[in-house]
């Protein structure tokens, strides 16, 4: 069989090669990112591997028309692809699954960048100024960390965290017994409430869109600090912004931003951008914000072309697949 890969990166290219040996199909590789202009390079493949680029109706038809019948996006997310035109034409998307470790230790390493003022810290050093002035950090396991959302992802944070000694909220609406030894499950109120340092870990839904906004955050704790490695839209930007402004918010790190697409991923040196809340984010001394890289370790990457190509044969095999999200 053969699967069309886009948007391949050079990282990928072993591993690319590594698992089509192994599983003993054809992967065609093209760094190009799938659009309508590139939709024919996709003729006579029935599945396509992509990544975070978004897909929208005209797309996933322009996919259909051409024959394409899978679209496995090696990615966890699936927000990117219109998935009511893909199940009114029949055309059936996964996602692929990945070490989980990789986004839970960076969400931890950014928790303690965050509370240890890692930013202002190395500002500060590059220009020589090592002065303790407005450093002072706070330590774990004196604080509560709320934890939204006990997916893989979520599950695995609570788990790592769980040796710093901190109080572990969580919330979730499917309870997971693995974890109720470390962590107290409450309802989003009392997680608000009672949190120092809130970290988001579900998929973007249209429910929970934009749910930290001014009401969930007048809620939280004076000073709270917030950490997104999940999805841009969970946050309502200008909320989140008036909130550092008038320091409700502490400190917070951002892997994720709201219209992030077509910016992160790419080199923009240069160029002026489209995204003016970037701009105020990354000008905070208490915010960090990086470019969507929470996920990206060599297991990640490996385990995610392996899956994706794991989730085409399942498909083609009409097997029960896992990954398979309609
Ligand atoms: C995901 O897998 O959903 C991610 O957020 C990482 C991806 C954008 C490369």
């Amino acid at each position: 069989m053969k699967i069309l890969a886009y948007s391949h990166r050079k990282d990928e290219t072993e591993y690319f090669k590594e698992f089509s040996k192994k599983y003993n199909i054809t992967v065609v590789l093209t760094e190009k990112q799938p659009s309508m202009e590139t939709a024919e390079l996709a003729n006579e493949f029935d599945c396509i591997s992509i990544i975070t680029t978004i897909i929208d109706a005209e797309l996933v038809k322009k996919f259909h028309e051409i024959g394409v019948r899978f679209i496995s996006t090696r990615t966890v997310g699936y927000d990117h692809i219109d998935l009511v035109e893909s199940k009114k034409l029949g055309i059936h998307v996964g996602n692929a699954t990945y070490s989980s470790n990789s986004v839970a230790d960076y969400t931890i390493m950014m928790m303690l960048m965050v509370t240890r003022k890692m930013k202002l810290i190395m500002d500060r050093s590059n220009s020589q100024d090592y002065s303790l002035i407005e450093v002072q950090g706070k330590e774990l396991p004196n604080l509560t960390v709320g934890v939204i959302g006990t997916g893989r992802i979520g599950k695995t944070v609570i788990k790592h965290l769980s040796g710093f000694g901190c109080g572990i909220l969580a919330h979730d609406i499917y309870e997971q017994e693995e974890i109720k030894s470390y962590c107290k499950y409450v309802d989003l109120e009392y997680l608000f409430k009672n949190s120092d340092i809130i970290t988001l870990h579900m998929p973007a839904t249209c429910d929970n869109y934009h749910m930290i906004n001014k009401e969930s955050l007048s809620k939280m704790k004076n000073g709270v600090c917030i950490i997104n490695t999940a999805r841009g839209s969970l946050i309502n930007t200008d909320n989140f912004i008036e909130a550092i402004e008038s320091g409700k918010i502490g400190g917070a790190a951002l892997d994720v931003i709201e219209h992030e697409s077509g910016i992160y991923y790419n080199d923009l040196k240069g160029q002026v951008l489209n995204n003016k809340d970037l701009a105020i984010l990354k000008s905070f001394p208490n915010v960090i914000v990086t470019p969507h890289t929470a996920f990206y370790t060599d297991q990640a990457v490996s385990d995610m072309v392996e899956n994706s190509i794991r989730s085409c044969i399942l498909f083609k095999e009409d097997k029960d697949n896992p990954w398979q999200i309609t």
